[in-house]
């Protein structure tokens, strides 16, 4: 979402209002965005709500967890796993003795190298799954039974209780699962816990199985997209250009926000035509409890329902710290079939409180053709505790979208008890407006885009469609290669490998995902203008042939752990993938 973030004459009175009624450092009736202050006459401060790492501890610690593979299961799923994962951390977890002695004064000491664990339903006392994992193993993969679960749509509580063989100390995790009733209407919608994949069951394959959906499509314009006069024309034509996935932010965001139910109903008729997948915007309704039940009611049933998409950019605008949290409960409690979706814009701004009510986390830095240092529309520095530049405390560069991503997964990975949850890019494809000087040209979108990936985006989003021809196409056309096979067996079968070493050019970005016999690298160059220099990444394992190029210049070979080209374009993005020998 972008704009001028509104600021009424209201504004001298509003500050009288007490500063202890609010959490935050700089109240809401002040002008600020991600908690800073942006306008001159008041002066910078602290906008709190700084992510806070846990101090690391000296002693290691084992901490054992326990998760559903994926969000949902359905009773007719074939079969059914959790992830144990018993790292040893030195952030969480319980401190443990390594082994034990046979007896008392014995020289033979029994390390602690596997732990043996007991699954249960808290609910029924059933035991199941019995096995042990290796110590400081992660991502272990449990097959269970669903039998000992009745389907119905509240979650049931699982516990794990692990011990080392000679039971002399004991760890325990809990976690809950959803075992709900099957389809054969609307839609079911599952994240892999694992590796932050979406897949559907629907109408599309008469709810046989599950299907994965790489999702790649825009917010888009309504009044272009479905206009009130009835047209499918423009909706048609976004379909075609290869976007599986489509979120209409309501009444173009004026203050109704609204869908106008009837025509909105041809629309969607149209998107289930098409299996154009839709994330349905509740951002002005989600704070609201009768309009949440009111909208869900009305389309919890379409088979193209993709996921609920709740607050757009509630760190900025300092929604109520509960606020994403109380609308994910109650969505659950309505609908536990679709995951719940939200864009956070700010760089470190209450992720923890924001982020809880989401099962997927979009990020949305603007970048391109920002001033990060001064802002335009207000006139005044920006920095961590000052101003609105568009791109909260970014540089200005195309890589603002790639650490946006490390930092959220980083948070993430710091809350305790919690798994990872996917993240997405909203990728900048306006400008020439406030902050934003320029639209970016069709090779910064695409470099964005891949960038996005390397860095572990499970999904991409578009602010906003229609945008240039050229975005329009080519967002579209490289987002295909996400969304199909082969790309798609890379992106969903396991996590990317960030930060391959580069030698010829430092500013280029490069991943690997490495399934079964291949490895997919993924490229980025970030310099403007194009070089002539030998390129070379260096693998994190041997590869013996380039088997096909998904995307871009097909110059590259391999040598061992060595792929290279000779010379790179400006903003060249290429997806390889090589055989491993
Ligand atoms: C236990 O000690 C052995 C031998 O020193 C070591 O290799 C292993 O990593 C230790 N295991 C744990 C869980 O600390
Ligand atoms: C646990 O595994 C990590 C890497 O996976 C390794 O760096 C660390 O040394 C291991 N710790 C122990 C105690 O084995
Ligand atoms: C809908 O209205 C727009 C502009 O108001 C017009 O350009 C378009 O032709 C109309 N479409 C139909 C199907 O009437
Ligand atoms: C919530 O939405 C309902 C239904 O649209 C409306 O009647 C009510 O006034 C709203 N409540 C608030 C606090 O805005
Ligand atoms: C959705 O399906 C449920 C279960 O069949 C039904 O009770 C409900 O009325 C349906 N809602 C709509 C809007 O079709
Ligand atoms: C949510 O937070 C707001 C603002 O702090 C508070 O007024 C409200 O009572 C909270 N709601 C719930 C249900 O906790
Ligand atoms: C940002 O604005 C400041 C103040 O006008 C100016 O000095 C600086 O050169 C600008 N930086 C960029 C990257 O445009
Ligand atoms: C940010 O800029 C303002 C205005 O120049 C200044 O008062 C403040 O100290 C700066 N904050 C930081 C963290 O540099
Ligand atoms: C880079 O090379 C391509 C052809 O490979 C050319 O079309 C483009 O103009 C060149 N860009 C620059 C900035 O020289």
């Amino acid at each position: 979402m972008v704009r001028i973030r509104p600021w009424g004459a209201t504004a001298l009175a509003a500050l009288s209002i007490s500063r202890h009624a609010a959490a935050f450092n700089n109240p809401q009736s002040m002008p600020v965005w991600c908690g800073k202050i942006y306008k001159k006459d008041y002066p910078a401060n602290d906008p709190g709500g700084q992510f806070q790492f846990p101090p690391p501890k000296v002693e290691p610690l084992l901490y054992l967890t326990i998760q559903p593979r994926y969000t949902i299961f359905l009773e007719s799923d074939e079969s059914s796993s959790f992830i144990v994962n018993a790292p040893i951390s030195h952030i969480f977890g319980k401190s443990y003795k390594n082994g034990s002695y046979d007896s008392p004064g014995s020289s033979k000491k029994n390390l602690f190298a596997t732990l043996d664990f007991e699954i249960y339903s808290e609910e029924s006392g059933h035991l199941l799954k019995t096995s042990s994992v290796p110590v400081n193993s992660t991502g272990n993969v449990v097959g269970f039974s669903l039998s000992s679960f009745k389907p119905r749509f509240k979650p049931y509580a699982v516990s794990i209780n692990g011990t080392p063989p000679d039971a002399q100390q004991s760890f325990t995790a809990k976690t809950l699962i959803y075992v709900l009733p099957s389809r054969s209407y609307g839609s079911a919608v599952k994240i892999d816990n694992l590796y932050g994949g979406l897949y559907v069951q629907n109408g599309f394959n008469n709810w046989k199985g599950w299907y994965a959906i790489f999702p790649n499509g825009g917010y888009a314009d309504g009044g272009y997209v479905s206009p009130s006069n009835i047209s499918f024309t423009h909706l048609d034509t976004y379909a075609s250009q290869g976007f599986n996935t489509i979120n209409i932010p309501p009444d173009g965001s004026l203050p109704d926000q609204s869908y106008p139910v009837a025509e909105f109903e041809k629309y969607w008729d149209n998107m289930d035509q098409l299996n154009l997948f839709n994330l349905y915007d509740m951002r002005s309704a989600f704070q609201n409890e009768t309009r949440i039940n009111e909208q869900v009611a009305l389309w919890k049933n379409r088979t193209t329902l993709l996921s609920w998409y709740t607050a757009d950019e509630p760190d900025g605008w300092e929604y109520n710290l509960n606020s994403t949290k109380l609308a994910y409960d109650q969505i659950k409690g309505l609908d536990p079939y679709h995951p719940v979706s939200l864009v956070l814009n700010c760089q470190n701004f209450y992720y923890e409180e924001y982020s809880a009510g989401a099962d997927i986390v979009f990020e949305d830095a603007y970048p391109i053709s920002i001033n990060a240092t001064y802002s335009i529309p207000w006139g005044i520095p920006c920095n961590a505790t000052y101003g609105d530049c568009g791109c909260d405390n970014c540089v200005g560069e195309l890589t603002d979208v790639s650490t946006r991503l490390d930092d959220f997964q980083n948070y993430q990975a710091n809350l305790k008890g919690q798994g990872s949850k996917p993240t997405w890019a909203v990728i900048q494809a306006f400008g020439d407006q406030d902050y934003w000087t320029s639209i970016p040209s069709v090779a910064e979108v695409e470099n964005m885009m891949m960038l996005a990936v390397n860095h572990n985006a499970k999904g991409l989003s578009y602010w906003l469609y229609p945008s240039t021809a050229d975005i329009n196409l080519g967002s579209g056309q490289l987002g295909k290669v996400f969304q199909k096979e082969p790309g798609i067996d890379f992106l969903f079968g396991t996590n990317a490998i960030k930060g391959l070493p580069v030698a010829g050019e430092a500013l280029i970005d490069a991943s690997a995902w490495i399934v079964g016999k291949k490895m997919m690298v993924g490229v980025a160059s970030g310099p403007l203008v194009n070089s002539s220099a030998e390129v070379s990444i260096t693998l994190p394992a041997s590869a013996s042939s380039v088997d096909q190029v998904l995307y871009g210049d097909s110059g590259w070979t391999v040598t061992g752990n060595t792929l290279s080209k000779a010379g790179i374009k400006g903003l060249e993005v290429g997806i390889v993938v090589l055989n491993l020998s």
